[in-house]
C-alpha cells in the first residue's frame, strides 16, 4: 500500500498548506484562487460557438469572496433560496443574472424574488399558479423532472420518477395553460437530474429531453440543463471527460438552433466541479489510539465541518503534510471529534505513521464542505483562508474563540442575563 496519497493531488505544494495550519491553526479550509479561475476560463471555453452561459451553483461554496472571484470570470448565479438571492444582490450582482430554482417556497419568498426582479424558476404548478394570480403579464421558468435517474448517492439524485422536484413531464401542457390563463411568459425550461453525474450519457439524454420538451413553449429565451459536473475524489479516478461531453451535445445543440427560430440561450450550472478541487481542509491530529483492529487519528474537526463522508459515505483523500517521507506506512481510521460513532473522516487509509501535532490536508472539499458545515456539539466553525491568485493568504472567514462561540449563543437565544440568579 502506497504510504500516502501522492502529494501531487494537493492544489498546492504542502508545505505552503503547513505554513497556514502554522500560522491559521486548525481546522481550516484553504481555497486556491489561481485554480478556481482556470477551471471557470476552461467550462467558459467549451462550446465556443454556442449561446451558452454559466451560472455558479451558489450552495457549493457561498463565501462572498468565492463568489466575487467567480463573478470576475463572468458567471452567472444558480441561487436556491431567497437568502442566497440577497447574497448575490448585496455583491452587486445584475438580478437578470441570478437564477432562483424554488424548492417549497413560501409566499413571502415568491414576492421577495418578484421584486428582486431574479429569474424565477417554478418548481410545482401550485407555486405556477400563485406566481402567475400575483404576478399576471410577467414571466418566469419551469423546472421539469426528466424522470433520468443519477448522482453519485441517492440522496442526491433528483431528476428520479419519484424525486420532489420539479414538474412531471405530462403536466407541462397544464403549466403552460396556467401561464397563458394570466398572461404570464415562461421563458425557460430546467431541469437537473442530480449532482456528481456517474454516467456522461444520462446528461446527454436530458439534454435531449428538455430540447424536445421545450417545443410547446412559445415564448421560449433559454433552456437550463442543470449542474452534476462530477470530479474525481480518489487519486487514481479518471475525470470526467468535459472534453468530449461538451463535443457531443454541441452537435445536439447546433442542431436543434437549426431548427428553431427562437433566439436560445443555453445555461449550465456547475458547483462541485468550479469550487471542489480548489478546497482543502487542515485538521491536526491529537491523539492516536490503539483499538486492537482498527488504530485511529483523532482529529479536531468532524462531520460538522465536513458532513460528506458521514452523510454519503463519501471519499476524500488524506494527506499527512507534516510526514510525507521515508516513514513506515500504516493502516488508519481518521476519526472527527464529535460525539458519535459516525464521525469518520476517513477509513483504513494507508499514512506514513503519524504522531499527535501532524496536520492533515483532506483533499477536494472546496464543495459542499464548509456550506454543510454546522456547530453541533457547540463547536466553533472552521476558519477559511484564500491563497489569492498573486500568492497572499488571506483570512475569508475567521475561526471564533470557544468563548465567542458561547458567547455569540446566548446573544442569539436573548438569554444574557447571569444564569446561576434565575435556577429555580
Ligand atoms: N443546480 C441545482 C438545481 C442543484 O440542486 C444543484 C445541486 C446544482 C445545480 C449543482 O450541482 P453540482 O454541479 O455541484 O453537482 N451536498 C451534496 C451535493 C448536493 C447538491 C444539491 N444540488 C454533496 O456534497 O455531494
Amino acid at each position: 500500500m502506497q504510504p500516502n496519497p501522492p502529494l501531487s493531488i494537493l492544489p498546492v505544494d504542502s508545505d505552503r498548506l503547513l505554513a497556514i495550519a502554522q500560522k491559521w491553526g486548525t481546522p481550516t479550509y484553504v481555497y486556491v484562487e489561481s485554480l478556481i479561475r482556470q477551471r471557470c476560463q476552461k467550462l467558459k471555453s467549451l462550446f465556443p460557438d454556442l449561446p451558452v452561459s454559466w451560472l455558479y451553483a451558489v450552495k457549493a461554496n457561498d463565501n462572498p469572496h468565492i463568489i466575487r472571484i467567480i463573478s470576475g470570470e463572468g458567471f452567472g448565479f444558480d441561487t436556491v433560496s431567497y437568502e442566497e438571492v440577497l447574497l448575490c444582490l448585496k455583491l452587486g450582482t445584475d438580478p437578470k443574472d441570478i437564477f432562483y430554482t424554488e424548492n417549497n417556497m413560501t409566499d413571502a419568498e415568491m414576492h421577495g424574488a418578484a421584486k428582486a426582479g431574479v429569474i424565477l424558476n417554478v418548481g410545482s404548478l401550485g407555486r405556477l399558479r400563485s406566481f402567475c394570480e400575483a404576478y399576471p403579464g410577467s414571466e418566469c421558468s419551469i423546472r421539469v423532472k426528466p424522470d433520468i435517474s443519477d448522482g453519485h448517492h441517492a440522496k442526491v439524485d433528483t431528476g428520479n420518477q419519484d424525486s420532489k422536484f420539479g414538474i412531471r413531464l405530462d403536466l407541462i401542457p397544464e403549466a403552460t395553460r396556467i401561464a397563458a390563463d394570466f398572461g404570464v411568459r415562461i421563458r425557460g425550461i430546467h431541469a437537473h437530474i442530480g449532482s456528481g453525474i456517474q454516467e456522461p450519457e444520462n446528461i446527454l439524454a436530458e439534454i435531449e429531453v428538455l430540447l424536445k420538451s421545450s417545443a410547446g413553449l412559445q415564448d421560449l429565451a433559454f433552456i437550463n440543463f442543470g449542474g452534476g459536473i462530477p470530479i474525481p475524489y480518489r487519486h487514481d479516478e479518471a475525470p470526467f471527460d468535459l472534453d468530449r461531453f461538451a463535443d457531443l451535445a454541441s452537435g445536439r445543440l447546433k442542431a436543434f438552433i437549426a431548427t428553431t427560430e427562437k433566439p436560445v440561450t443555453f445555461f449550465f450550472e456547475p458547483g462541485r466541479w468550479v469550487v471542489g478541487p480548489a478546497g482543502i481542509l487542515l485538521t491536526q491530529v491529537n491523539t492516536v489510539k490503539d483499538q486492537g483492529r482498527k488504530v485511529f487519528l483523532g482529529t479536531d474537526t468532524g462531520f460538522n465541518h465536513l458532513l460528506r463522508p458521514a452523510l454519503y459515505d463519501a471519499y476524500h483523500e488524506v494527506v499527512n503534510i507534516s510526514e510525507h517521507t521515508g516513514k513506515t506506512s500504516r493502516t488508519y481510521h481518521i476519526a472527527g471529534n464529535i460525539c458519535e460513532s459516525g464521525d469518520m473522516l476517513g477509513l483504513d487509509r494507508a499514512l506514513p505513521e503519524s504522531s499527535p501535532g501532524d496536520y492533515l490536508a483532506i483533499c477536494d472539499t472546496g464543495a459542499y464542505g464548509m456550506t454543510m458545515a454546522s456547530q453541533y456539539n457547540r463547536r466553533a466553525l472552521p476558519a477559511e483562508v484564500l491563497i489569492t491568485s498573486k500568492g497572499y493568504h488571506k483570512t475569508i472567514r475567521k475561526r471564533k474563540t470557544p468563548e465567542e462561540t458561547v458567547k455569540d449563543l446566548f446573544k442569539e437565544t436573548g438569554l444574557t442575563a447571569a444564569l446561576k440568579s434565575e435556577t429555580p
